[in-house]
């Protein structure tokens, strides 16, 4: 099946009404991707209680949230503002989980306000802070600690989170340290343990290597008095930028599929996982228009509409995004296609080969639907783009 959002002709035509730049969300393969998602995860899991919580990180829109919402899954959110979308979302307390190293007083009052499901804990410090605002609410908050395991996710260094150079979790070895402390704290129930060791993974054995790791340290809690209902098992789940229309969904069957294949785990452990660039970005494309041509020595410009404020993947990451150019050309040239931004990194790609350009032709940036509009800034006070559903 070919989506609209890859087929050249059904743009062109369709979207003469957008003025661009601007982010276009495919609904059909929004929904074929949260449907297969769904299925490969009942499938290897079948006997376990699951459940995917879509980090709302990578896409916030309400309207594509909403449709998330429909199909049962919860929500990962690392911020007072997330939450409270997630909840105009209709999503309720209870399919909350609440990341995030540093989180504000204001933030924790209102997780504890809407009863979320568990508070993902990255430091000592923040345990004892919640339990001392819960126990001013009067509640008792649920938590699971965040585990850095220190191993390697083989994906881009600035979106790997599970080695000890990273901010992120803490390690076994504190979190053991600290269950003393924590039995003492009589407003935290801790239910679990929470791991997410980067983004982007495209290794699947990098997934069966976790679920290793936490196999153990489930074990080396039961020796030390503590059983665990719940395991988090993050997301990660990297897309295929290369070649979108080939792979327009991510493969959930071999993640799924590793991550069982040495989570040996009581089938009373609730499990969740945390996906989102996988859920979403496929489904989004960058709509840009070209601005001018320029030629100068041994280099061809395509200057477009869209900036690095728009899409900051590529200036962040060095991400490559593929390109659909919307005219019908038959000759071929080489680009480097650059946005107007004033910065050097505001380029989209190096010398692409692609149908021969000229001003006014639309060029779409395939597999933006994740960390694209979210990240989108007001920088060189350009404005912060629209976003529509098709
Ligand atoms: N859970 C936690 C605690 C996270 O920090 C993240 C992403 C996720 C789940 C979802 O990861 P995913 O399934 O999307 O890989 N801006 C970067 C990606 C940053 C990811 C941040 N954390 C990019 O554009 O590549």
């Amino acid at each position: 099946m070919t989506y609209k959002i890859f087929n050249a002709i059904y743009l062109n035509k369709n979207t003469q009404k957008y003025a661009t730049p601007c982010y276009l969300y495919d609904q059909q393969l929004l929904i074929d991707t949260i449907l297969l998602a769904q299925n490969s995860c009942n499938k290897y899991f079948k006997d376990y209680n699951t459940k995917i919580h879509y980090a709302i990180k990578a896409n916030n829109n309400l309207q594509l949230l909403s449709k998330i919402k429909q199909h049962n899954f919860g929500i990962d959110c690392v911020s007072g503002g997330e939450i409270k979308l997630a909840l105009q979302a209709g999503f309720s307390g209870q399919d909350i989980v609440f990341a995030g190293v540093g989180k504000l007083d204001a933030e924790i009052n209102l997780a504890l306000e809407q009863n979320i499901y568990a508070f993902n804990c990255e430091s000592e410090q923040e345990v004892e802070v919640i339990n001392q605002l819960a126990q001013k609410a009067q509640k008792i908050a649920r938590i699971m600690l965040r585990v850095n395991p220190d191993i390697d996710a083989m994906t881009h260094k600035n979106i790997s989170t599970g080695k000890f150079d990273n901010k992120f979790g803490l390690s076994f070895s504190a979190i053991v340290k600290f269950l003393p402390q924590l039995r003492q704290l009589k407003n935290i129930n801790l239910i679990g343990l929470h791991y997410h060791i980067g983004s982007q993974i495209t290794n699947m054995q990098v997934f069966t290597n976790l679920s290793t790791i936490v196999v153990e340290h489930f074990k080396q809690l039961q020796q030390q008095g503590v059983t665990i209902s719940d395991i988090n098992l993050g997301g990660g789940l990297g897309i295929d930028y290369l070649n979108p229309q080939v792979n327009p969904i991510a493969d959930f069957a071999a993640y799924f599929k590793a991550l069982k294949a040495s989570l040996d785990l009581p089938q009373t452990v609730n499990l969740h996982f945390e996906l989102g660039r996988a859920i979403v970005a496929q489904c989004g494309i960058l709509l840009s228009e070209v601005l001018f041509i320029k030629h100068t020595e041994g280099n061809n410009f395509a200057i477009i509409n869209a900036g690095m404020n728009d899409l900051m993947r590529p200036a962040l990451y060095g991400a490559n995004h593929a390109m659909l150019v919307l005219n019908a050309r038959q000759d071929y040239e080489k680009y480097h296609v650059v946005g107007p931004v004033c910065e050097s990194t505001d380029v989209f790609a190096c010398n692409l080969d692609l149908p021969k350009l000229g001003r006014g032709d639309k060029i779409a940036i395939l597999s933006c639907g994740a960390y694209g509009h979210v990240l989108a800034s007001t920088y060189n006070s350009r404005t912060i783009c629209q976003e529509y559903i098709i």
